[in-house]
């Protein structure tokens, strides 16, 4: 099925020796909250890091970032109920010393965090105002401004950045390929740095002695999903080209809640606002939530996007509703002051009005996959945040455990780096040759609605086998004649990696014959013990490997 994609090693043609080069011992791709946290780590103490960003950064999925960072700090809150509450949203599959250092680590985060002078909500005595979100016992969330927590998080790490001597920041560079020395006699391959594309500058060889993917997730797979355009999932691709093991693909987290307005951008409505209270309606105003789990709105948000879709069915409709008309007017508008201003683009008060929302993708809760310090199965490869996998979230991740996510493992990630600087890294010959394209010019707006068409409708809330198989076949289809071209600029390259995205989704969902947090097989509606293991995969594998869903993971 993957055979197109299997078959290419590298997107472009090349040969390192004709190209410009530039050393460094750390490079790290992605300049959202895992990549600038690993960028600090790895450069305390002197270290020469290489700090890539995409595009702009108000334009990252961290930026974008709307409840909070959830840490166990409130008064009678403790790390074994963030741990609870993590593990039972995981469903069966949460790696038990990954969420031990998420949460246990994610009180120090936060620290630090407030020691760089990051801004979060108080109340009126100055103490911190935690909020609460599906699947949390507790209110625990720390949030800035409302909802516009990433904004503030990005302002903060963005700030310590250039305090830290060390880190070059190359903005607009885009990271097309790992570059990798073939095994030696242990049969292992060794990551050496990236090429990449400048959009002044084009292309460069950046040889590192660590490199670091944080490069976020693969929303932009789907037609519907809360993520900024960046989010093509490129970590993910060109960690599978290089031969790196990519795990729990299958699941991938819809927000219930996304504004629903013909014309407006899919902006996620926090789930902090149903933390406040906003009942979740029909178009009867039927508050349909409340038979369908005892935590009816704040229920985890594989559960609520579920009902959503049930309902959208039923009343044969294309949205439902957040209600706070029942709520303090003035509290609701100085809780939420961006949504509100938000909302009166399109006329809606939410004193007055109904919110209409549907789910939208949200989060990739698969992806490279990597032990507790960020290593992958390649040596000289790290990852953290939403491009890594370490088995944290399970089948299912804790509302506003993502951006914690970033900061734990971005740190251990950086600090693992730092510890292989040392190691000597000299440049190689490497010969990228690709035969000509066979095919015709490629409509590459077409092909991408159309994968992302086909992932929302086929691979989403829920799935059939059937259906699995249709997609699959199409991705074999599309991909015989998107892989076969070269391109020269990021535009082609991301439909590339988005169709590698969505056809190792689809195969990961396939081969998942059981239904299990946020992956819903209508054909195999209940968890299977069998199942309860992640699935690990390889270019060029017909066949996951298992890992034990309680053991530490190991690349
Ligand atoms: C939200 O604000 O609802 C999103 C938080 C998250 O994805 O963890």
């Amino acid at each position: 099925m993957l055979e197109a994609i299997d078959q290419r090693r590298y997107l472009i043609p090349f040969r390192s020796q004709l190209l410009p080069h530039v050393f460094t011992d750390t490079l790290v791709i992605g300049a959202g909250v895992a990549g600038l946290r690993a960028a600090i780590e790895a450069a305390a103490d002197g270290g020469d890091v290489i700090l890539l960003g995409k595009g702009p950064r108000s334009q990252s999925a961290t930026a974008w970032a709307q409840g909070g960072i959830a840490a166990a700090r409130a008064a009678g809150d403790s790390v074994d109920e963030h741990i609870k509450d993590t593990t039972v949203a995981g469903a069966g599959l949460c790696d038990a010393a990954a969420v031990d250092v998420l949460v246990r680590e994610g009180r120090d985060a936060v620290d630090e965090l407030l020691e760089w002078g990051m801004r979060f909500d108080r109340d009126e005595d100055g103490a911190i105002a935690y909020g609460r979100e599906g699947g949390h016992g507790r209110h625990r969330v720390l949030h800035t401004d409302g909802a516009a927590t990433g904004r503030e998080l990005m302002r903060c790490l963005s700030d310590i950045v250039p305090r830290v001597n060390g880190i070059r920041e190359f903005d607009d560079c885009f990271a097309l390929d790992l570059l990798t020395r073939d095994g030696d006699e242990s049969g292992e391959s060794r990551v050496l740095g990236a090429i990449t594309h400048h959009t002044r500058f084009g292309l460069q060889i950046i040889w590192a002695r660590s490199t670091i993917l944080a490069s976020g997730g693969a929303g932009q797979a789907y037609r519907e999903t809360t993520n900024p355009k960046v989010a093509t999932g490129d970590g993910l691709a060109m960690a599978y080209r290089a031969g790196a093991r990519v795990g729990d693909l299958e699941f991938m987290q819809f927000h219930p809640t996304t504004l629903y307005v013909a014309g407006s951008a899919r902006q996620l409505i926090s789930e902090a606002v149903r933390g406040e209270g906003a009942y979740l309606v029909d178009q009867d105003g039927h508050r349909f939530m409340v038979e369908g789990h005892e935590l009816a709105e704040l229920a985890p948000r594989d559960v609520v996007s579920r009902a959503i879709v049930d309902r959208l069915a039923r009343t044969q409709s294309e949205a439902v509703y957040l209600d706070v008309r029942h709520l303090d007017r003035d509290g609701f508008r100085r809780r939420f002051p961006g949504l509100v201003r938000e909302l009166a683009a399109f006329d809606l008060d939410p004193a007055r009005h109904l919110i209409p929302v549907h789910p939208s993708a949200h989060y990739t809760i698969g992806g490279v996959w990597t032990d507790l310090e960020g290593q992958t199965s390649l040596r000289g490869l790290l990852a953290a945040g939403e491009v890594s996998c370490t088995g944290a979230h399970g089948a299912n991740r804790l509302a506003s455990n993502s951006l914690l996510e970033g900061l734990v493992f971005g740190r251990r990630a950086g600090r693992r780096a730092r510890r292989q600087a040392g190691q000597s890294q000299a440049p190689i010959k490497i010969v990228s040759e690709i035969p000509e394209p066979e095919h015709a010019d490629l409509d590459l707006f077409d092909v991408a609605s159309s994968l992302r068409s086909a992932m929302w409708r086929h691979v989403g809330i829920v799935r059939t086998g059937r259906r699995l198989d249709d997609v699959q076949d199409m991705f074999a289809f599309w991909g015989r004649y998107t892989m076969d071209m070269i391109f020269d600029e990021p535009a082609g390259w991301e439909v590339q990696n988005l169709l590698t995205n969505g056809a190792l989704m689809t195969r990961a969902a396939r081969w998942r014959t059981e239904s299990r947090g946020v992956h819903c097989r209508l054909d195999h509606p209940e968890p299977d013990a069998a199942f309860t293991t992640h699935a690990c995969w390889r270019r060029g594998d017909h066949a996951p490997v298992r890992v034990n869903a309680t053991e530490t993971v190991t690349p």
